[in-house]
Order: C-alpha cells, then sequence, then structure tokens
C-alpha cells in the first residue's frame, strides 16, 4: 500500500478536525483508496500554544519545511486569509504538489487565477469545505447537476448569523450574547464581523454562482448586507406575518442577467429553507431538468468542515493512484451581465413610527402609490405618546421605486422614524 504524505497548513477549528476524521477512521479511508495517507507535517504560526490533537507529525512555523519537501503529496491549506494562503497555494502548485484549501475568502476573490495555474501546473485543486462545510454541494453543482441550466440558488450559508437568528427567533435570546456563544463553539470568522455583515456568505455565493451559472462572479459582484440591524421587533412581526427572517444567499439567472445578493429576507415558513435552524446551512437549487432539489447539513466547525476537507484528500489521492488530475478547473465559459440593485424586483417589509392622527394611513397609502407601489399586508399598533407603529408589506417593487416612494414618506410631518426596510423572499 502506498503512503500519500500531506502537508497541513493550519491546525485551529478545521485542522483539527482533519487530524482527528484521519486518525479515527483510518482503517476505512485506507481501504476506500488503497493508500495511506499520513500527515507528515503541520505549519502554524505560534509553536508553543498548546494544541487539542496530537500525532506523529513534524510541528512547523517555516512555511518552505513544507512547501518544499520533495515527499509531501498534498497541501491542505486551512489557515485562512488572502496572504500568505495565497502565495503558499501557488508556490505548492508549482512545486507539483496537489491543493486542497477551505479557503472561501481567497478562492471568492483569486479563484480563477488559482484555477488556472493548477490546471497549468496539471494538479488538483479541491475546495469542497469552502461553501456550506460539511455540505458537498460544489461536487453536486460541478458534477451532479452539471446536465442543468440552473436558475436560482438560494442558501442559509453562514452558520453563526443562521445560530443567532434562530437563537434570537426562538429563545428570544440576546444578539449579543449568541454571537459570543457562536464565537466559542468554533463557528464564527476570526473577525465575526465577516460574520453578521454578510461577507462571508458573499464570499462562498460569489464561489457558487460562478460554477452554477458558468460565468466569474466574484466577492466584488455581491450586493451585501448584514442581519446587526434586525431586531426582536423585527422577528416577531415577521412572526405574526407567518415568516421568519433568515440570512439569504440568492443567485438568480434573470433573462437581462445574474441577480447575485446576500441580505436579510422575511421568509414565508412554507419556504423550504424557513425551517433550517440553529447552525445547519441549506442550499436550495432549481434546474431547468431536475427541477427543486435542497442541500441540508452543518455549515462550520470542526468535524463538519474537516469531512469535507477529508472527503477532497480522499479523492485526490485516487487521482493520485490512477495518475490523473479529475478536478474540474474554471467553467467559467459565459460572461453574464450582473443585474444592478435597482433593479432587483422584490417585496418590501417597511416598519415606521407614526404620529396616531386620522388620515395618517391614507396619505402613506397615497405617497406609496405615487411611486406605484401597492400593498399586500398591513399591522398597526399603537404605541404611548399618541403614536403608533405600522409595517408596511409591498407587493414586489423595483428598489428605485421603493426610494422614491421613501423619500416623500421620509418627507411627510407624521411620520417620526423608518425604523427598518428588509426584502420579503418567496412572496
Ligand atoms: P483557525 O481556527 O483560526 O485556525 C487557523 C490556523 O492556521 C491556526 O492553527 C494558525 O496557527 C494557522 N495560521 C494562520 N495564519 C498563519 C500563518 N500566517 N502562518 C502559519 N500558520 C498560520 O481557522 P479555522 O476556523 O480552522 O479556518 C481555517 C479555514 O477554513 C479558513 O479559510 C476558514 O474560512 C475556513 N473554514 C472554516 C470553517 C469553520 O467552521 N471554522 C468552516 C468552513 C471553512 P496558530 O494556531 O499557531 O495561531
Ligand atoms: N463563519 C462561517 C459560518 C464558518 O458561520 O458559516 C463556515 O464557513
Amino acid at each position: 500500500m502506498q503512503e500519500i504524505q500531506i502537508g497541513l497548513l493550519g491546525l485551529g477549528t478545521v485542522g483539527s478536525g482533519v487530524i482527528q476524521i484521519l486518525t479515527q477512521n483510518d482503517d476505512d479511508i485506507s481501504n476506500r483508496t488503497d493508500s495511506h495517507i499520513k500527515i507528515k507535517k503541520v505549519l502554524v504560526r505560534n509553536l508553543q500554544t498548546p494544541r487539542s490533537v496530537s500525532g506523529n507529525f513534524v510541528l512547523t512555523d517555516k512555511p518552505e519545511d513544507i512547501l518544499q519537501d520533495p515527499d509531501i503529496d498534498i497541501i491542505v491549506e486551512v489557515m485562512g486569509g488572502i496572504e500568505p494562503a495565497r502565495t503558499y497555494i501557488l508556490e505548492a502548485l508549482h512545486q507539483g504538489k496537489n491543493v486542497v484549501t477551505a479557503n472561501k475568502d481567497l478562492l471568492a476573490l483569486h479563484g480563477h487565477e488559482l484555477l488556472d495555474v493548477a490546471k497549468e501546473a496539471g494538479k488538483d485543486l479541491y475546495f469542497e469545505a469552502s461553501v456550506a462545510g460539511g455540505i458537498p454541494i460544489i461536487a453536486a453543482l460541478k458534477q451532479s447537476l452539471a446536465a442543468n441550466r440552473i436558475s436560482t440558488v438560494i442558501g442559509i450559508i453562514n452558520g453563526t448569523t443562521n445560530y443567532i437568528l434562530t437563537s434570537m427567533t426562538e429563545q428570544g435570546r440576546d444578539y449579543e450574547e449568541v454571537l459570543k456563544e457562536a464565537q466559542t463553539l468554533g463557528y464564527a470568522e476570526a473577525d465575526p464581523s465577516s460574520d453578521v455583515d454578510g461577507l462571508d456568505a458573499a464570499r462562498k455565493l460569489a464561489i457558487l454562482s460562478s460554477i452554477a451559472f458558468n460565468s466569474r462572479v466574484t466577492i466584488n459582484d455581491v450586493y451585501v448586507d448584514g442581519i446587526s440591524r434586525i431586531t426582536a421587533d423585527d422577528i416577531a412581526y415577521a412572526s405574526e406575518l407567518n415568516s421568519c427572517i433568515k440570512l439569504l444567499a440568492i443567485a438568480k439567472h434573470q433573462p437581462d442577467g445574474l441577480e447575485i445578493r446576500v441580505h436579510p429576507a422575511i421568509l414565508p415558513k412554507s419556504h423550504p429553507l424557513a425551517s433550517v435552524g440553529g447552525v445547519f446551512n441549506a442550499i436550495y437549487v432549481i434546474g431547468d431538468a431536475v427541477g427543486e432539489t435542497m442541500f441540508f447539513g452543518r455549515g462550520a466547525g470542526s468535524l463538519p468542515t474537516g469531512s469535507a476537507v477529508v472527503s477532497d484528500i480522499i479523492q485526490v489521492t485516487r487521482n493520485i493512484e490512477t495518475h490523473s488530475t479529475s478536478a474540474i478547473n474554471c467553467t467559467c465559459y459565459n460572461d453574464l451581465q450582473l443585474t444592478k440593485s435597482d433593479d432587483f424586483h422584490t417585496a418590501f417589509y417597511i416598519r415606521m413610527r407614526v404620529k396616531d392622527e386620522p388620515r395618517v394611513l391614507a396619505t402613506l397609502a397615497l405617497l406609496f402609490a405615487e411611486a406605484n407601489v401597492s400593498f399586500a399586508s398591513i399591522i398597526q399598533r399603537q404605541k404611548a405618546n399618541e403614536e403608533a407603529e405600522i409595517v408596511l408589506v409591498t407587493h414586489p417593487i423595483y428598489e428605485a421605486q421603493l426610494r422614491e416612494a421613501l423619500k416623500s414618506v421620509k418627507a411627510y410631518s407624521k411620520v417620526l422614524t423608518i425604523n427598518n426596510v428588509i426584502r420579503f423572499e418567496g412572496k
């Protein structure tokens, strides 16, 4: 049985999961591949940090010990960040090594370059763990759904924000407290603002959209809005509307181009994604031949993410055994236009404080009607000081229409504050 030697770059949440899985499933993995996969060396930043896993490997803080070791067959990059991860991956490919990475930040920005270099070098570059942790969505889009024209990808692809929104909804817990818990559990990014501001989901959506629509999408192409302005009041009103609030990553192939956006959305409880709670992720995909599909699982954490990384290592090992490379490199043969946010067509939830006086609601209806906006539902609650809180849900409109309507609504003296505006999806 041949030995496949791994150089692991990073021994944090994911790196530890990779070692744990390779150790606990060692016999099965050897039987499945006909090779023995061995972690030879591990790169860390700080050699003094106590580690939760141990093994028969060399710990080093010198990248050249690994990248220039001729016996290492596969570099597994689970360090994170853009640099030096990009440089190390490029060097590994130039050194004739195959690469497995979980690094969505890097792929969402430099995926094209890395795939091109891997192709030139005739080496594999696998990155299943970069989107939705343990869910095999990249393999599904690249291989299992390759027969289809994909029209829609809608995902809950950030575990931290789903965990926060679910805990706020089901247990009435405080935003800050739940965020801290998500960090302790290893779900959140080193800088959790990436999670709550929607950037982590946007990076993953850029990767998924490029694959689903065969057209290059980078993080800079994604419209992004985060969850920090969502309050307990919004969650309660959403529930009253028989809906919930989720951070959705939405990619649609429309007749005039690609609509790519990440934002909190009010989702009817009847939608298949509405029941996806906690740290779980799910991706809902519609293909012209297959119809609706949904992929569900844990999108973060040591072992779920490690599962995707180790499965990629196993696939690369099989390729080494058969002297082939089966990674499907860049398939962006389309160059599709991106739809501007002005042209996104959705319903909106608008929550505002107004003076509780006659004709206020009638005037609001008139101001919205002037922008050709009509309402699907209205909730009104009496508040102290002769004020009322009004929640308006519009029929689907363009963002430009909403902006025009809000301009005159803000100028109306009986409107005290506009507290929140949230898109509706699936309406
Ligand atoms: P992490 O816990 O912060 O671990 C990072 C590891 O990389 C640490 O061991 C660190 O060394 C090492 N490292 C970082 N920069 C380094 C450098 N310049 N030189 C040498 N070593 C360096 O990160 P993680 O959560 O495991 O995430 C790793 C990657 O997986 C990221 O790209 C992340 O986006 C992705 N990912 C994570 C999850 C998840 O659930 N956590 C899920 C999917 C994808 P020290 O230990 O010495 O500091
Ligand atoms: N911070 C990410 C999340 C980790 O919460 O989903 C997985 O990519």
